[in-house]
């Protein structure tokens, strides 16, 4: 039998495997997470609502969205104070990676927060960091309608010198990572009753599915109440991918091997390699959990609150291990998606039950669980039919007309079904009563959200 790495080819051979890793990790300038791109995502037609959604990101690919025609073709983002410049100071020291004293994680007590009075007003600002490419009118967009919404867009592509309007940061390294961070070193303290963290793009697949991936409507349908209730909160409902089990700290499972997940393997998930060493160097003399998951893609709200509840030289050493890291920036970016909900919930694994999510969190309210996953089982059917009239049609298999009438018929009777559905949970959620009842909350008379 001949030996599978016979003695002398073996450097050679691990040299091609290397360079063909390095050549397929290799990720673009970009801040943004992609999912490996195979097609080109389209601007949402509002005739075909709901498509671009989670279950078809393996067809419709990255979470890059085109620029979106924008409503005031404003390419200025305004309200932004241009003084937060000055606030940036250069870190001039390394990380402390060692276990001292003050280098420990300061485990802090997270109490659940009291939302205000009902029908009070929060505070919120819009972090995204921002190529040069990339569009946030969608974002501007907003501030016509929300007097207390304030913007705050860096300019990862000029990270020292940034456009009018925009924000520095000390470079452009670890994805939102970065321009996450700097925000709340900057603004520790005059941060907003609530900063909502988010990327760039207008529609992506890694937004909520039932409220047509789109940003904006992310921040506008999202409860303030809520996520002071919370402290943190994680934007997307949809617990795939992230959510159950996504990290195990011990690796990714092999082929065959119990548990395994769809996608679990060093390709998809090259962070599992590097997340036991970088976890020491971020969390010093934190235990490392077996298992780290939360739905994906790094988008979240957090109150003022939450974010003070760590000291901001916490934030500062995190930051310093990002500009010190040899790890490639995608990775270091990536690691960070399974971090968040450990420093702000003190929780490993953060996945809440997905109607829940929308009920409280957006006031989209199905009643319950089941009625939730009603929904879902009529769009799959609906998928599936069209998936199998599509299959026909390729391989030129005979479908009678009538058939072929009566299943689009389906479609479109599914597909109908779906909205009304769609429409009465919103509808539902109007009330805060309906909210508390899905989430599970007491809620008496006065209450708000
Ligand atoms: C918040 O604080 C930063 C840093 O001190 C400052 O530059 C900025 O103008 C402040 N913003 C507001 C809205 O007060
Ligand atoms: C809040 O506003 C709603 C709608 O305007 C109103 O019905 C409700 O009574 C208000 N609640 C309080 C406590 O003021």
């Amino acid at each position: 039998m001949t030996p599978l790495f016979r003695r002398q080819r073996w450097p050679l051979l691990a040299i091609l495997t290397l360079a063909i890793c390095f050549l397929l990790y290799r990720s673009p300038p970009s801040i943004n997470r992609q999912v490996p791109p195979i097609g080109k995502m389209l601007p949402i037609p509002p005739e075909k609502e709901g498509l671009y959604d989670t279950e078809l990101r393996e067809t419709h690919g990255a979470a890059q969205s085109p620029p979106q025609p924008s409503p005031n073709s404003a390419n200025t983002v305004t309200n932004l104070d241009s003084d937060d410049l000055d606030a940036f100071i250069p870190p001039t020291h390394s990380p402390a990676t060692g276990t001292s004293p003050a280098a420990l994680f300061p485990h802090p007590t997270y109490t659940p927060g009291i939302p205000k009075p009902a029908n009070s007003t929060y505070t919120r600002t819009l972090v995204i960091p921002k190529t040069s490419t990339e569009d946030v009118s969608w974002a501007q967009g907003l501030l016509s309608t929300d007097p207390h919404l304030t913007l705050a867009v860096y300019d990862v592509s000029h990270p020292s010198s940034p456009a009018s309007g925009l924000h520095a940061i000390p470079q452009n390294k670890g994805h939102e990572v970065m321009t996450y961070l700097t925000h709340i070193i900057t603004h520790y303290n005059n941060l907003s009753d609530i900063t909502i963290f988010m990327h760039a793009h207008a529609i992506a697949w890694h937004n909520n599915d039932l409220l047509l991936s789109s940003s904006a409507a992310l921040v506008s349908h999202l409860s303030s109440p809520h996520v002071v209730r919370a402290g943190y909160v994680n934007l997307r409902c949809h617990q795939d991918p992230g959510c159950p089990a996504h990290i195990h700290t011990s690796g990714n499972r092999k082929p065959g091997e119990a548990g395994r997940q769809d996608g679990e393997d060093d390709a998809n998930r090259p962070e599992v390699a590097i997340f036991a060493q970088v976890w020491k160097e971020i969390l010093p003399g934190e235990a490392l959990p077996e298992v780290l998951s939360q739905p994906c893609c790094a988008q979240f709200a957090v109150s003022r609150e939450r974010i003070r509840a760590l000291p901001r030289e916490r934030y500062v050493f995190f930051r310093e291990w990002l500009l010190q890291t040899p790890v490639e920036d995608r990775l270091s970016g990536r690691v960070w998606e399974y971090i968040w909900q450990y420093i702000w919930m003190g929780v490993p694994e953060l996945c809440p039950v997905e109607s829940v999510c929308y009920c409280d969190g957006y006031g989209v309210c199905f009643g319950g669980e089941d009625k939730y996953q009603e929904y879902f089982a009529k769009r799959k059917e609906a998928r599936e039919i069209d998936k199998s009239l599509a299959e026909k049609k390729e391989k030129g298999q005979k479908i009678s007309e009538a058939e072929e009438k009566r299943l689009r018929g389906r479609i479109d009777m599914l597909t109908t079904e779906m909205e009304v559905l769609r429409k009465e949970a919103m509808e539902r959620g109007k009330d805060p009563r309906n909210r508390a009842k899905e989430a599970g909350r007491l809620w008496k008379e006065g209450d708000g959200f």
